[in-house]
Order: C-alpha cells, then structure tokens, then sequence
C-alpha cells in the first residue's frame, strides 16, 4: 500500500468492542469514550431511546422481512423527500458503496459517454470503479488489487476546491464524461469554502450535458438544514445517502432528481436495482422512525454543531498558544485534526505535510486508547448527541496532553 492512504494504515487499535451506551463502548466492563460513532451513523449516540424504541416496535407488530416491496419503505421513501425535495424517485440499498455504485450504473445508462470524474480527497467506499487515489499529476493509482483496468482508464481526477485546474481539466474532456462524482463536503479535510467549487460543478455538468452526483452519505441529514445541496440551494442530478439515515442498521440510498428520471422514461431505459434485501422492513421502519424524530429536533443539530464549535476553538486556541504542529478543521459536526501546521487546502496537502509526523501520530492515538479515548481509525471525529460536556472535556484533556508530548 502507498503512503498515501496514512490513515487507514494505522494499527492503532485492535479491540474487538463488545457494546456501547450513550457516549461510550465498552470491551471487557473497560469504557471507552467512542470519537467514531460508527464512522459518523450514530449521531444520538450508542443505543439511543428511539433506536431501542422502533426495534421494540418492529418486533411488537411482527413485521418480519419480505423480499417484496413493503409499506415500511414506501413510509420511508416518502418522509425522505421532506428532507430532499430535488429526490424524484428513491433507490434503497444495504451500504454506501452500494448505492455509489448502482448510482454510477444509472448515469452509465444515460448515454455513450464513458468517463468518470472523481474529486481528490474523497471516498465512496469500497467500489471497484472508485477505488483509486490521485497521484500528483492527478492520475489514478490502484488501492487495492483485483481491479480492472479498464476501471482505471475510464477515471479521471479533478482537484477539489480548485476552480481554475478543474476547469482546465474538465473543458479538455468534457465530451466524453459521463459523470463526476463528490463528496461535497469530504471527511478527509471538512473545509467551509465550498459553495463557490459546487456551483461551477453543477453549472459545468448542466452546459455539457454531464451527470452531477453528490455523495452526501456523511453529509445527509448531518448538515444544517438537511444536507449540503439544502444548505447551499444545489440540485444534483443524483445524490446518495446513508449513515445517519438507516438510524443505525445498513442502508445505502439513492436520490434521483426529475430531471434524470424524465430521461429514463424517454428512452426507455431499464436499469437493474433489485436484492434480496434491498428496501428491507428493518432498516426501513428503524431509519423512518428515526428520522421522524430527527427532522422534528432542529435544536438537536444546532447543539451538536455548537458542541463541536467549542471542542474545535479550545483545542485550536491551545496548539496556537503551545506552537503545536496541528489544527482542528471542521465543517458543521464533521471534525478532523490535521497534524500539521501549515494553512491545508486539500487532502493532496495534508497527506504530504502529514507524512513527516507519522509514527507521532500512531503513538498519539495509543496514548489516547490509554487513556479510554477512542480516537477513528479514519481521523474523522464524529461526536454524538450523547456526548457530555463532561466528556468533551476529558477528550480536551487528554489530546492536549497527546499533542504537548508527541507533535
Ligand atoms: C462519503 C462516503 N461515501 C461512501 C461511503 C461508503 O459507505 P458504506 O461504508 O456504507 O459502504 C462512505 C463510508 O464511510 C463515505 O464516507
């Protein structure tokens, strides 16, 4: 594996956890503060009241699941559209990736073209076609084996945030993208000056004809008020959603605008969607029981954001005052610590100032699982609505303490 993917070599932390509560998981009766929340789905934390409450519900009206549309996800499907309004039609899947993936497929029918264009810095998962990192003349190398490198040559990559060399970029092959895929918001660097790269995206695809999918498995739900497309008056052609919305059970979803769908009925386009438990009754009545609760809790975003506010000031107001080599960046609830000093625009960046500080930075988050902080094998620091100030001080604490001793 390149050095380019730091992240996700770290052998920090092998503990096969056992169950978690509110802020908290647990191995062995040892409590762990959890900064992952499952890779960000758990935004009410472990275990919350409306998750243990809707799998009670499910079982008391023994819905039991039908490899068959249900009612469970028509309910689903139409209390989605509130929160996206651009979504036409509702695709469900069991994962992320797979609803990347079959998303891909649906733009691959529109037409002949063939090109992709993924943005540097983001991730869709574990999709075949995708599962490529930009070297630094932006083209595409293998992060696993097994790929196809017909896959290869269809991918190109565009610089996130970057107006000028995405346009170069694009105009050169602008007739033969099919596609351009991003996250709008990237865990891998949650920047807030964006609004200005996604309006060119969405202008450039709609001029040439190109699909615009937003990933916004991270973002949906999370961001304030609903998503990026919401926050910035975005209307991609196709969207994917996931984490938060399953309420914590597998989900992928799929979002496909009018405009999309308009051609799919024109042409007579037959795109395969079906699985065994694609729209299955859990995930579905778990996630809308869920979200009905979450779209009635406003405040409870704002709180979150406001928490996340003060985690990310106190810590920054500490490494400038200690000259230390790191920075806390932070879009909404989605927060990261770069260790590095310098003013980071992209991932590119972070990867290469990062580099030299590596094995510190294995040692900082040992020091943390030490301390019963559970710091994500991914870098992004999701907090919950369940974590207590009381516990946001005590991770302060400790990091403070991790980066005085190691950055
Ligand atoms: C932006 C983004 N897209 C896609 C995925 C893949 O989702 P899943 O892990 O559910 O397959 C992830 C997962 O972390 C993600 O963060």
């Amino acid at each position: 594996m390149s050095s380019i993917i730091l992240n996700e070599d770290y052998q920090d932390c092998n503990i096969p956890f056992e169950k978690g509560v509110g802020d908290k998981i647990f191995f062995k009766r040892k409590a762990y503060i959890d900064l992952s929340n499952c890779a960000g789905t758990l935004i009410l934390g472990h275990n919350s009241k409306i998750f243990q409450k809707s799998l009670k519900l499910y079982l008391k009206k023994k819905i039991s699941v039908f490899a068959h549309p249900n009612i469970h996800a028509i309910n689903f499907a139409n209390n989605i559209k509130k929160n996206f309004p651009n979504f036409s039609k509702i695709i469900f899947c069991n994962s992320g990736a797979e609803a990347v993936m079959k998303s891909l497929r649906i733009s691959r029918s529109l037409n002949k073209k063939n090109l992709i264009v993924n943005v540097t810095g983001s991730w869709h998962g574990s999709v075949d076609r995708l599962l490529f990192y930009p070297n630094k003349y932006l083209k595409p190398q293998k992060l696993s084996d097994g790929l196809s490198l017909d896959d290869k040559k269809k991918l190109i990559y565009i610089p996130y945030n970057d107006i000028e060399k995405s346009n170069k970029i694009l105009n050169k092959f602008k007739d033969d993208i099919n596609s351009i895929i991003i996250e709008p918001v990237q865990g891998s660097l949650p920047l807030g000056n964006v609004k200005k790269y996604l309006k060119f995206l969405e202008k450039f695809c709609k001029k040439n004809n190109i699909t615009l999918i937003f990933d916004e498995i991270i973002t949906g739900i999370r961001i304030r008020p609903g998503s990026v497309q919401k926050k910035y008056g975005l209307n991609p052609d196709i969207t994917t959603v996931g984490k938060i919305i399953g309420g914590g059970l597998p989900i992928g979803i799929i979002g496909i605008s009018e405009r999309i769908i308009k051609i799919i009925k024109k042409k007579k386009i037959k795109v395969f969607f079906g699985g065994t438990f694609s729209a299955n009754s859990l995930s579905s009545f778990v996630g809308n029981e869920t979200l009905k609760f979450l779209l009635k809790k406003n405040r409870l975003f704002f709180n979150l954001n406001q928490k996340c506010l003060y985690f990310q000031k106190n810590l920054n107001q500490f490494i400038k005052k200690e000259k230390i080599e790191a920075k806390v960046y932070r879009f909404d609830s989605i927060m990261r610590i770069v260790f590095s000093k310098k003013e980071i625009n992209n991932r590119t960046q972070r990867d290469f100032f990062e580099k030299k500080n590596i094995s510190n930075i294995v040692k900082f988050k040992k020091y943390l699982l030490d301390k019963k902080i559970y710091y994500p094998k991914n870098g992004i620091i999701f907090l919950s609505n369940s974590t207590s100030y009381k516990s946001v001080n005590y991770i302060l604490n400790y990091i403070k303490i991790g980066l005085k001793r190691f950055f």
